[in-house]
């Protein structure tokens, strides 16, 4: 009735995992619940416990020596590196939030992990963005070989079902065309403007929540953003990876106050779009700052919150919101990833 779980990357979104599954006494109504086995990070240690690891006590030591190994347990297990424990553990279910760069196109250590997990037949489920982007088909050629299902879920507008919605549901609509609002960080930075903060100021507010990316020159020069593009247009338009450099990616930095203003006084909004657009001369991708009319679905956003808006031949446009893109939605969706995985093993 458990289901044991290796979480590598203990930063906010493996925390948030912990935090949702510490109030969780079960994962669904036939009462299997989530045994935490393993966790490591990069420079803070790593713990497992073939018991499993008491999630209270490891976020309250992790939160007052910010190390993960500082929890004493008899019989644990410290120092095990992330991809020895996925290679020789015991577990059900691989939990990758490690992070990546897509602008440095580091996918390491998440791809490897994820690699790891698959050829050994245990599902995967992450949040990893640069890791997704950067090697969708690969990982998911792997999952088909192994038939082994991966998940993805927290990776895209993570404060609505997006990309499940999409795949299951809009399949035989033929979609055509994509553009979204993808990155929460840009949306309230460029507010923040508006409201007369600095740019400076805006980022560290968005990374004191745990929004923004650990380097957050990631979100505002656009490459998380772009990083999010590359998923849905591999995931949702069967594209094969774009090359970095064959799509333009202009971030949010040379915008003003005075023109954000002038865009809002009009009633419209200057938002961070990606944009996917297949004909049959070929798709077309790219990541800039736009002025949206005031008539545009996603101009009525306001906040954090994302948008994607879905261009398709049978239903014509589908659009799609979720507040924020907090670490906290990303555990979400990843507690969401595992029930799927569940559910389907159960069939
Ligand atoms: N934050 C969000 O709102 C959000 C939303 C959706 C998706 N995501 C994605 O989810 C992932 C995690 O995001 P985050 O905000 O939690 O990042 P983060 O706070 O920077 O945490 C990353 C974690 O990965 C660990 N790590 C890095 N390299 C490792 C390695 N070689 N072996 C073991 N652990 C390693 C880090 O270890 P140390 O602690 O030692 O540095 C850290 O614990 C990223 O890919 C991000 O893009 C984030």
């Amino acid at each position: 009735m458990t289901i044991r779980v290796v979480l590598p990357g203990f930063g906010n979104v493996g925390r948030n995992f912990c935090r949702l599954l510490e109030k969780r006494d079960s994962l669904d109504a036939s009462g299997r619940k989530i045994l935490l086995v393993g966790v490591a990070t990069r420079e803070r240690g790593s713990l497992w416990s073939d018991e499993g690891i008491p999630l209270g006590k490891l976020l309250e030591a992790e939160r007052q020596t910010r190390r993960v190994d500082a929890v004493s347990l008899p019989g644990c297990k410290k120092g095990i590196p992330a991809l020895d424990m996925i290679r020789e553990g015991n577990y059900d279910i691989l939990a990758e939030c490690t992070s990546g760069n897509l602008k440095a196109m580091e996918f390491e250590p998440g791809f490897s992990h994820m690699r790891a997990a698959l050829e050994k037949r245990k599902p995967v489920v992450t949040s990893n963005k640069a890791a997704v982007a950067l090697k969708f088909w690969e990982i998911d050629e792997l999952s088909r070989s192994m038939e082994t299902p991966w998940h993805y879920d927290g990776t895209v507008v993570v404060g609505a079902p997006f990309l499940d919605y999409a795949r299951t549901c809009l399949v035989d609509a033929k979609m055509r065309a994509f553009e979204g609002t993808l990155s929460s960080t840009c949306n309230y930075v460029l507010d923040s403007l508006i409201e007369g903060a600095s740019l400076d100021q805006a980022l560290m507010d968005a990374q004191r929540s745990g929004m923004a990316e650990s380097d957050p020159r990631l979100d505002v020069e656009g490459w998380d953003t772009a990083a999010k593009l590359m998923i849905v247009a591999q995931a949702l338009f069967d594209l094969p990876c774009p090359d970095l450099g064959s799509f333009p990616v202009k971030g949010i930095r040379g915008l003003t106050r005075a023109m954000l203003s002038e865009a809002r006084q009009k009633g419209g909004k200057i938002r961070l779009m990606a944009r996917v657009s297949c004909s049959p001369e070929g798709a077309e991708l790219s990541v800039g700052p736009e002025l949206l009319p005031p008539t545009h679905p996603l101009s009525l956003l306001f906040g954090p919150t994302n948008g994607a808006v879905i261009l398709t031949e049978s239903l014509s446009e589908i659009c799609l919101s979720g507040t924020g893109n907090s670490p906290r939605q990303a555990a979400f969706a990843l507690l969401q990833d595992i029930r799927k995985i569940v559910r389907m093993e159960k069939r």
